[in-house]
Protein backbone atom coordinates (compact mmCIF):
# COMPACT_ATOMS: atom_id res chain seq x y z
CA UNK A 1 0.00 0.00 0.00
CA UNK A 2 1.35 3.39 -0.82
CA UNK A 3 0.96 5.64 2.64
CA UNK A 4 1.84 9.21 3.39
CA UNK A 5 2.67 10.00 7.06
CA UNK A 6 2.03 13.42 8.11
CA UNK A 7 4.19 14.12 11.04
CA UNK A 8 6.71 11.81 9.89
CA UNK A 9 9.71 13.63 11.82
CA UNK A 10 7.60 13.07 15.30
CA UNK A 11 8.36 10.50 17.91
CA UNK A 12 5.65 8.34 17.27
CA UNK A 13 5.69 9.33 12.80
CA UNK A 14 9.14 8.22 12.96
CA UNK A 15 8.29 4.48 14.34
CA UNK A 16 5.09 4.51 11.94
CA UNK A 17 7.56 5.05 8.79
CA UNK A 18 10.07 2.54 10.17
CA UNK A 19 7.34 -0.04 10.56
CA UNK A 20 5.55 0.65 7.38
CA UNK A 21 8.89 0.33 5.30
CA UNK A 22 9.35 -3.02 7.47
CA UNK A 23 6.21 -4.43 6.24
CA UNK A 24 6.66 -3.34 2.50
CA UNK A 25 4.60 -0.57 1.90
CA UNK A 26 5.51 2.21 0.28
CA UNK A 27 6.30 5.45 2.15
CA UNK A 28 5.45 8.77 1.56
CA UNK A 29 5.92 11.70 4.53
CA UNK A 30 5.13 15.34 4.86
CA UNK A 31 8.18 16.86 6.40
CA UNK A 32 8.81 20.73 6.72
CA UNK A 33 12.43 20.53 6.84
CA UNK A 34 13.92 18.62 4.31
CA UNK A 35 17.50 18.56 6.36
CA UNK A 36 16.27 17.51 9.89
CA UNK A 37 14.08 14.61 7.57
CA UNK A 38 17.07 13.19 5.42
CA UNK A 39 17.11 10.20 7.62
CA UNK A 40 13.78 9.19 6.38
CA UNK A 41 15.19 9.05 2.97
CA UNK A 42 17.78 6.88 4.18
CA UNK A 43 15.72 4.56 5.48
CA UNK A 44 13.67 4.56 1.79
CA UNK A 45 10.73 6.63 2.59
CA UNK A 46 9.80 9.66 0.09
CA UNK A 47 10.13 13.13 1.30
CA UNK A 48 7.29 15.95 0.08
CA UNK A 49 8.28 19.06 1.99
CA UNK A 50 4.52 20.81 3.08
CA UNK A 51 3.60 21.87 5.84
CA UNK A 52 -0.53 21.22 7.35
CA UNK A 53 -0.88 25.37 7.62
CA UNK A 54 -0.52 25.11 3.40
CA UNK A 55 -3.45 23.24 1.80
CA UNK A 56 -2.70 24.59 -1.42
CA UNK A 57 0.10 21.52 -1.57
CA UNK A 58 -2.46 19.00 -0.14
CA UNK A 59 -3.85 17.66 -3.11
CA UNK A 60 -0.07 17.30 -5.02
CA UNK A 61 1.08 15.25 -2.04
CA UNK A 62 -2.12 12.68 -1.83
CA UNK A 63 -1.44 12.11 -5.70
CA UNK A 64 -1.57 7.97 -6.02
CA UNK A 65 -1.96 8.15 -1.77
CA UNK A 66 -3.87 5.04 -0.84
CA UNK A 67 -3.74 5.25 2.87
CA UNK A 68 -2.74 8.31 5.41
CA UNK A 69 -1.26 8.25 9.04
CA UNK A 70 -2.29 11.41 10.49
CA UNK A 71 0.45 11.78 13.63
CA UNK A 72 0.60 15.29 13.39
CA UNK A 73 0.20 18.00 16.29
CA UNK A 74 1.68 21.12 17.25
CA UNK A 75 0.97 20.48 20.63
CA UNK A 76 4.94 20.18 21.48
CA UNK A 77 5.88 22.77 19.54
CA UNK A 78 7.69 25.28 21.42
CA UNK A 79 9.68 27.61 19.17
CA UNK A 80 8.36 30.69 20.69
CA UNK A 81 9.71 32.37 17.41
CA UNK A 82 6.75 30.34 15.07
CA UNK A 83 3.75 31.34 17.05
CA UNK A 84 1.09 30.32 14.78
CA UNK A 85 2.01 26.72 14.44
CA UNK A 86 -0.80 26.06 17.23
CA UNK A 87 -3.20 23.84 17.92
CA UNK A 88 -5.60 25.79 16.36
CA UNK A 89 -4.28 26.13 12.58
CA UNK A 90 -2.27 22.68 12.62
CA UNK A 91 -4.29 20.43 14.86
CA UNK A 92 -8.10 22.09 14.28
CA UNK A 93 -8.18 23.86 11.07
CA UNK A 94 -4.87 22.13 9.26
CA UNK A 95 -5.71 18.55 9.96
CA UNK A 96 -9.45 19.22 9.26
CA UNK A 97 -8.71 20.64 5.89
CA UNK A 98 -5.72 17.59 4.97
CA UNK A 99 -8.86 15.19 6.10
CA UNK A 100 -11.30 17.03 3.14
CA UNK A 101 -8.45 17.27 0.85
CA UNK A 102 -7.92 13.16 1.93
CA UNK A 103 -11.37 12.52 1.18
CA UNK A 104 -11.48 14.48 -1.90
CA UNK A 105 -7.93 12.68 -3.55
CA UNK A 106 -9.65 8.96 -3.14
CA UNK A 107 -7.24 7.76 -0.07
CA UNK A 108 -8.93 4.21 0.84
CA UNK A 109 -8.20 4.68 4.34
CA UNK A 110 -6.50 7.01 7.39
CA UNK A 111 -5.37 6.39 11.08
CA UNK A 112 -5.82 9.04 13.10
CA UNK A 113 -3.95 9.33 16.24
CA UNK A 114 -6.30 10.80 19.37
CA UNK A 115 -6.02 10.68 23.28
CA UNK A 116 -7.50 8.67 25.65
CA UNK A 117 -10.32 10.21 27.46
CA UNK A 118 -10.86 12.70 24.95
CA UNK A 119 -14.36 13.34 25.29
CA UNK A 120 -14.28 14.12 28.94
CA UNK A 121 -12.71 17.18 28.72
CA UNK A 122 -14.72 19.70 26.75
CA UNK A 123 -13.23 22.71 28.00
CA UNK A 124 -9.25 21.30 27.54
CA UNK A 125 -8.90 22.96 24.22
CA UNK A 126 -6.64 20.21 23.07
CA UNK A 127 -9.20 17.57 24.03
CA UNK A 128 -12.11 19.09 22.52
CA UNK A 129 -10.19 19.92 19.17
CA UNK A 130 -9.47 15.81 19.30
CA UNK A 131 -12.91 14.60 19.84
CA UNK A 132 -14.34 17.43 17.05
CA UNK A 133 -11.98 15.41 14.30
CA UNK A 134 -12.86 12.41 15.49
CA UNK A 135 -16.59 13.27 15.04
CA UNK A 136 -15.43 15.54 11.97
CA UNK A 137 -13.95 11.81 10.01
CA UNK A 138 -17.34 10.15 11.13
CA UNK A 139 -19.37 13.09 9.43
CA UNK A 140 -17.37 13.17 6.39
CA UNK A 141 -17.99 9.42 5.40
CA UNK A 142 -14.48 8.52 4.12
CA UNK A 143 -12.79 4.99 6.13
CA UNK A 144 -11.15 5.75 8.93
CA UNK A 145 -9.55 4.39 12.31
CA UNK A 146 -8.86 6.47 15.27
CA UNK A 147 -6.58 5.25 17.81
CA UNK A 148 -6.90 7.07 21.14
CA UNK A 149 -3.62 6.96 22.90
CA UNK A 150 -2.38 7.18 26.56
CA UNK A 151 0.50 8.71 27.06
CA UNK A 152 4.53 7.37 25.49
CA UNK A 153 7.32 6.10 27.49
CA UNK A 154 9.69 7.94 25.64
CA UNK A 155 7.93 11.18 27.54
CA UNK A 156 9.11 9.81 30.80
CA UNK A 157 13.29 10.43 29.73
CA UNK A 158 12.54 14.37 29.75
CA UNK A 159 10.16 14.27 32.64
CA UNK A 160 11.51 11.81 35.17
CA UNK A 161 14.60 10.23 34.27
CA UNK A 162 17.24 12.81 33.44
CA UNK A 163 15.74 15.13 36.47
CA UNK A 164 16.76 11.85 38.77
CA UNK A 165 20.24 11.22 37.19
CA UNK A 166 20.69 15.18 37.77
CA UNK A 167 19.55 15.12 41.00
CA UNK A 168 17.36 17.53 39.99
CA UNK A 169 13.19 18.10 41.70
CA UNK A 170 10.38 16.06 39.34
CA UNK A 171 7.70 18.25 39.28
CA UNK A 172 4.04 16.87 40.26
CA UNK A 173 1.08 18.89 40.15
CA UNK A 174 -2.54 18.19 41.25
CA UNK A 175 -4.05 14.28 41.58
CA UNK A 176 -1.93 12.03 39.98
CA UNK A 177 -3.38 9.65 37.20
CA UNK A 178 -2.62 6.59 37.16
CA UNK A 179 -0.85 6.36 33.37
CA UNK A 180 -0.43 3.14 31.62
CA UNK A 181 2.35 4.33 29.02
CA UNK A 182 3.01 2.77 25.98
CA UNK A 183 6.34 3.14 24.11
CA UNK A 184 5.83 4.61 20.54
CA UNK A 185 7.53 1.98 18.84
CA UNK A 186 4.59 -0.29 19.95
CA UNK A 187 1.72 2.33 18.83
CA UNK A 188 3.48 2.34 15.45
CA UNK A 189 2.63 -1.38 15.19
CA UNK A 190 -1.29 -0.45 15.45
CA UNK A 191 -1.09 2.05 13.20
CA UNK A 192 0.32 0.35 10.27
CA UNK A 193 -1.91 -2.74 11.16
CA UNK A 194 -4.93 -0.31 10.81
CA UNK A 195 -4.76 -0.51 7.28
CA UNK A 196 -4.83 -3.85 6.77
CA UNK A 197 -7.36 -4.96 9.36
CA UNK A 198 -10.91 -4.17 7.98
CA UNK A 199 -12.60 -5.05 11.59
CA UNK A 200 -10.99 -1.66 12.80
CA UNK A 201 -12.48 -0.10 9.97
CA UNK A 202 -15.01 3.37 11.29
CA UNK A 203 -13.74 2.04 14.83
CA UNK A 204 -12.43 4.11 17.69
CA UNK A 205 -9.79 1.85 19.64
CA UNK A 206 -7.87 2.61 23.06
CA UNK A 207 -4.00 2.13 23.19
CA UNK A 208 -2.20 2.04 26.05
CA UNK A 209 0.61 -0.25 27.82
CA UNK A 210 -1.13 -2.73 30.07
CA UNK A 211 -0.40 -1.16 33.80
CA UNK A 212 -1.40 2.06 34.77
CA UNK A 213 1.79 3.75 36.71
CA UNK A 214 1.59 6.65 39.02
CA UNK A 215 4.27 9.18 39.16
CA UNK A 216 5.88 8.33 42.77
CA UNK A 217 6.12 4.94 41.28
CA UNK A 218 8.09 5.90 38.51
CA UNK A 219 9.75 8.27 40.37
CA UNK A 220 11.18 5.44 42.50
CA UNK A 221 11.48 3.03 39.85
CA UNK A 222 14.02 5.61 38.31
CA UNK A 223 15.51 6.26 41.33
CA UNK A 224 16.41 2.66 41.49
CA UNK A 225 17.65 1.99 38.37
CA UNK A 226 19.94 5.05 37.84
CA UNK A 227 21.61 4.26 41.35
CA UNK A 228 22.03 7.33 42.45
CA UNK A 229 21.43 6.88 46.02
CA UNK A 230 19.86 9.69 47.15
CA UNK A 231 16.19 9.98 48.00
CA UNK A 232 14.79 12.31 44.82
CA UNK A 233 13.08 15.28 45.69
CA UNK A 234 9.55 15.78 44.11
CA UNK A 235 8.35 19.82 44.30
CA UNK A 236 4.27 19.81 44.44
CA UNK A 237 3.19 22.08 41.81
CA UNK A 238 1.40 24.83 43.63
CA UNK A 239 -1.80 26.76 42.49
CA UNK A 240 0.15 30.06 43.02
CA UNK A 241 2.91 28.93 41.04
CA UNK A 242 0.67 27.38 38.30
CA UNK A 243 -1.10 30.52 37.52
CA UNK A 244 2.48 32.28 37.20
CA UNK A 245 3.68 29.52 34.88
CA UNK A 246 0.19 30.49 32.85
CA UNK A 247 0.33 34.01 32.92
CA UNK A 248 4.40 33.78 31.29
CA UNK A 249 3.17 31.29 28.89
CA UNK A 250 0.49 33.48 28.00
CA UNK A 251 3.08 36.24 26.93
CA UNK A 252 5.58 34.14 25.14
CA UNK A 253 4.10 31.59 23.65
CA UNK A 254 0.19 30.54 23.42
CA UNK A 255 1.04 26.97 22.56
CA UNK A 256 2.93 26.55 25.76
CA UNK A 257 -0.49 27.69 27.13
CA UNK A 258 -1.85 24.75 25.90
CA UNK A 259 0.27 22.68 26.28
CA UNK A 260 0.29 23.59 30.61
CA UNK A 261 -3.56 23.20 30.23
CA UNK A 262 -3.70 20.31 28.66
CA UNK A 263 -0.78 18.46 31.90
CA UNK A 264 -3.88 19.24 34.13
CA UNK A 265 -5.81 16.38 31.92
CA UNK A 266 -3.21 14.05 33.91
CA UNK A 267 -3.46 15.72 37.54
CA UNK A 268 -7.13 14.52 38.02
CA UNK A 269 -6.58 11.20 39.60
CA UNK A 270 -8.45 9.58 36.32
CA UNK A 271 -6.70 6.65 34.79
CA UNK A 272 -5.54 6.12 31.31
CA UNK A 273 -5.91 3.00 30.52
CA UNK A 274 -7.08 1.21 27.60
CA UNK A 275 -8.70 -2.11 27.19
CA UNK A 276 -6.40 -3.89 25.68
CA UNK A 277 -7.39 -7.19 25.55
CA UNK A 278 -9.85 -5.98 23.02
CA UNK A 279 -7.31 -3.70 20.97
CA UNK A 280 -4.59 -6.79 21.04
CA UNK A 281 -7.27 -8.90 19.64
CA UNK A 282 -8.37 -7.11 16.68
CA UNK A 283 -5.44 -5.65 15.74
CA UNK A 284 -3.39 -9.15 15.72
CA UNK A 285 -0.97 -7.97 18.17
CA UNK A 286 -0.13 -10.24 21.15
CA UNK A 287 -0.44 -8.40 24.39
CA UNK A 288 3.02 -10.30 25.43
CA UNK A 289 5.01 -8.28 23.04
CA UNK A 290 3.88 -4.72 24.29
CA UNK A 291 7.01 -3.57 26.04
CA UNK A 292 6.60 -2.85 29.72
CA UNK A 293 7.63 0.37 31.69
CA UNK A 294 10.66 -1.27 33.47
CA UNK A 295 11.89 -2.54 30.80
CA UNK A 296 11.88 0.16 28.76
CA UNK A 297 13.46 2.70 31.67
CA UNK A 298 15.72 -0.52 32.91
CA UNK A 299 17.33 -0.62 28.73
CA UNK A 300 17.69 3.13 29.14
CA UNK A 301 19.52 3.38 32.05
CA UNK A 302 21.73 0.58 31.30
CA UNK A 303 22.91 2.71 27.90
CA UNK A 304 22.78 5.49 29.85
CA UNK A 305 25.57 4.12 32.53
CA UNK A 306 27.15 2.76 29.51
CA UNK A 307 27.47 5.57 27.66
CA UNK A 308 29.11 7.46 30.34
CA UNK A 309 31.20 5.11 31.78
CA UNK A 310 32.88 5.02 28.29
CA UNK A 311 33.31 8.46 28.60
CA UNK A 312 34.88 8.17 31.91
CA UNK A 313 32.39 10.55 33.56
CA UNK A 314 32.95 10.68 37.48
CA UNK A 315 29.70 12.56 38.10
CA UNK A 316 26.42 11.81 35.53
CA UNK A 317 26.25 14.57 33.22
CA UNK A 318 23.50 13.42 30.88
CA UNK A 319 21.63 13.61 27.71
CA UNK A 320 19.53 11.41 26.69
CA UNK A 321 20.47 8.37 24.66
CA UNK A 322 17.26 8.44 22.35
N1 LIG B 1 3.24 12.11 23.04
C1 LIG B 1 2.27 11.54 23.72
O1 LIG B 1 2.47 11.10 24.87
C2 LIG B 1 0.88 11.39 23.11
C3 LIG B 1 -0.19 10.97 23.91
C4 LIG B 1 -1.44 10.81 23.34
C5 LIG B 1 -1.63 11.06 21.98
N2 LIG B 1 -0.58 11.49 21.23
C6 LIG B 1 -0.82 11.76 19.80
O2 LIG B 1 0.10 11.00 19.01
C7 LIG B 1 0.44 11.73 17.82
C8 LIG B 1 1.94 11.86 17.72
O3 LIG B 1 2.45 12.55 18.85
P1 LIG B 1 4.02 12.78 19.04
O4 LIG B 1 4.29 12.90 20.49
O5 LIG B 1 4.76 11.78 18.23
O6 LIG B 1 4.18 14.21 18.39
P2 LIG B 1 5.55 15.03 18.16
O7 LIG B 1 6.73 14.21 18.51
O8 LIG B 1 5.37 16.36 18.82
O9 LIG B 1 5.57 15.23 16.56
C9 LIG B 1 4.68 16.09 15.96
C10 LIG B 1 4.84 15.98 14.45
O10 LIG B 1 3.92 16.90 13.86
C11 LIG B 1 4.63 17.71 12.91
N3 LIG B 1 4.07 19.03 12.75
C12 LIG B 1 3.99 20.04 13.66
N4 LIG B 1 3.49 21.14 13.08
C13 LIG B 1 3.24 20.82 11.78
C14 LIG B 1 2.73 21.53 10.66
N5 LIG B 1 2.39 22.82 10.74
N6 LIG B 1 2.62 20.88 9.48
C15 LIG B 1 2.98 19.58 9.35
N7 LIG B 1 3.48 18.85 10.37
C16 LIG B 1 3.61 19.48 11.57
C17 LIG B 1 6.05 17.81 13.50
O11 LIG B 1 6.94 18.22 12.47
P3 LIG B 1 8.29 19.03 12.78
O12 LIG B 1 9.31 17.98 13.17
O13 LIG B 1 8.61 19.69 11.51
O14 LIG B 1 7.98 19.99 13.90
C18 LIG B 1 6.25 16.37 13.96
O15 LIG B 1 6.60 15.56 12.88
C19 LIG B 1 -0.32 13.05 17.90
O16 LIG B 1 -1.53 12.92 17.22
C20 LIG B 1 -0.58 13.21 19.40
O17 LIG B 1 -1.70 14.01 19.67
C21 LIG B 1 0.67 11.66 21.75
Amino acid sequence: MKILVVGATGNLGRQVVRRALDEGHEVRCMIRNRERAQFLEQWGAQLFVGDLREPEAFESMLTEIEGVAMVASALANRDYRDKTNSIETVDNTGIRQFLDASRAAGVQHLVFTSILRCDEFPDVRMMAIKRDTETYLERIGMSYTVLRLSGFMQGLISEYALPIMEKKPVRISGTPSAIAYISSIDVARFVVAAFTTPAAKNKIYGVSGLQGWLPREIIDLSDELAGVRQVPKVSILSAGQKRINELIAKLFNPNLLELLRFSEVYATGDSYEADMEETCKVFGVPKSEIEDVETYLRDYFTLLKRRLREKNYQEPKVRSPF
